[in-house]
């Protein structure tokens, strides 16, 4: 089905990729219009007559261009927008979406249009990580503005960090993503949990683990995407819950427990993706635990085990009802994902080996091996958290 892009250029020197982006989007197999917008900064950077030559069309950078149509420019074009992707955007136009400013004609467009947005920030590492382009990037998140993170590396201006364009490719293909969105999972109801789990000693202090939720919450982000209805519960992470989802906070691994099987019977995918805590404080301590003064003391606790949560609905699986859980190694990955696959009774097991460079814990990727219950093993290459979720969940759905 035909498709109209709007193409917003700001002023950085990665606007000279852009030309290779529109190229990708112009030969892509499906119908793809391409309008190109340029603040007067981006022209500096790439002629628009390049733009025009590669889009096919007449590149808009003037708010008071005479238009050959009826309609006010900037709602004629804004009109006509599946999707508005401002890439690259500088910390100056990202102000201005976060503040609501229409002071040339793609910041007009901005307000106008009511299609989906995607920003793309390129810009210098201290720029990028400034506390108020944070704030602007996190408030424009949440009125549901998408974001591609700056990809580090060797910048333009010298400094090696975050604030480099990601990938043409990578662009490409989120764009494609957001243009034909996938509704596979639309009417079915997911279940997650994610994060980690802990366990009081005293009442500040608790035992908890490496886990951060990334993965969980990606999961989460993906299965909303693809139009189901998501519960997470979620253990103690630092992540903003992703949009649309349901969101249960809890705190330890029983409540976790409590909580996941109070909603198992309405779900048709659940996936376990916290880190549960295997043990948790036999007897918390009502008061804080006082150290003696000047003294050598030893304080011993006593643990005993926590449920296993995917266990416990495992044993309570019902038909049709699809169950995923991870395995997180350090040794024997592949059997001992078997042996969990096999107790925990679930369709299919994500092992990874958390020793491997960029697998595991508090990165932004993964590698992992889906092993399913008919014994087919998928070892995927290393990919974002984002698209580890996407391939599990083409699993879960091939499953179906
Ligand atoms: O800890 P283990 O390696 O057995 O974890 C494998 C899977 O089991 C993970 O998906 C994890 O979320 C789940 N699990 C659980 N309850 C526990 C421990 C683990 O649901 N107490």
């Amino acid at each position: 089905m035909p498709r109209t892009v709007g193409i917003g250029i700001t002023g950085s020197i990665a606007a000279y990729k852009i030309a290779d982006l529109v190229s990708k989007l112009k030969k892509d197999e499906q119908d793809i219009d391409v309008i190109v917008i340029m603040t007067e900064a981006a022209t500096r950077f790439i002629t628009p007559m390049t733009m025009q030559t590669l889009s096919g069309r007449e590149v808009l950078t003037d708010m008071w261009a005479p238009s050959s149509q009826w309609k006010v420019q900037h709602i004629g074009v804004a009109e006509q927008l599946d999707l508005l992707v401002i890439a690259p955007a500088t910390a100056n136009f990202i102000a201005k979406m976060a503040h609501g400013l229409a002071d040339d004609l793609l910041s007009t467009i901005v307000l106008a249009n009511t299609a989906p947005v995607l920003v793309v920030p390129a810009m210098n590492t201290n720029m990028y990580r400034n506390a108020m382009v944070q704030e602007n990037i996190k408030k424009l998140m949440n009125s549901g503005v998408h974001f591609m993170e700056p990809e580090s590396g060797l910048l333009a201006c010298g400094v090696t960090g975050e604030g480099r364009l990601p990938e043409v490719d990578l662009i490409y293909e989120k764009i494609k993503c957001l243009l034909y969105p996938r509704t596979d999972l639309m009417g079915k109801r997911v279940l997650v949990n994610a994060g980690t789990t802990c366990e009081n000693i005293d009442p500040v202090r608790f035992i908890t683990n490496r886990g951060t939720g990334k993965m969980g919450y990606a999961l989460a982000e993906e299965a909303a995407a693809r139009g189901a209805d998501v519960i997470l519960v979620s253990g103690r992470t630092h992540l903003e819950p992703p949009r649309g989802v349901k969101l249960v906070s809890v705190w330890g691994a029983e409540e976790m427990c409590e909580i996941m099987m109070q909603y198992q019977p309405a779900c048709d995918i659940i996936i376990g993706a916290a880190a549960v805590g295997d043990f948790t404080v036999a007897r918390a301590a009502e008061q804080k635990i006082k150290k003696l003064e000047g003294k050598k003391q030893s304080l011993v606790l006593e643990l005993v085990s926590t449920p296993d949560i995917l266990k416990t609905l495992g044993g309570k699986k019902q038909p049709g009802q699809i169950m995923v859980g991870f395995a997180a190694e350090t040794e024997d990955v592949l059997e001992n994902a078997r042996k969990k696959l096999i107790a925990k009774n679930l369709d299919f097991i994500v092992a990874n080996d958390i020793t491997m460079d960029g697998a595991g814990f508090a990165v932004d990727t993964n590698i992992v091996t889906l092993i399913d219950r008919h014994g087919e093993v998928t070892p995927l290459p290393k990919m974002s958290k984002r698209d580890v979720a996407a391939a599990i969940i083409d699993k879960v759905i091939a499953m179906m």
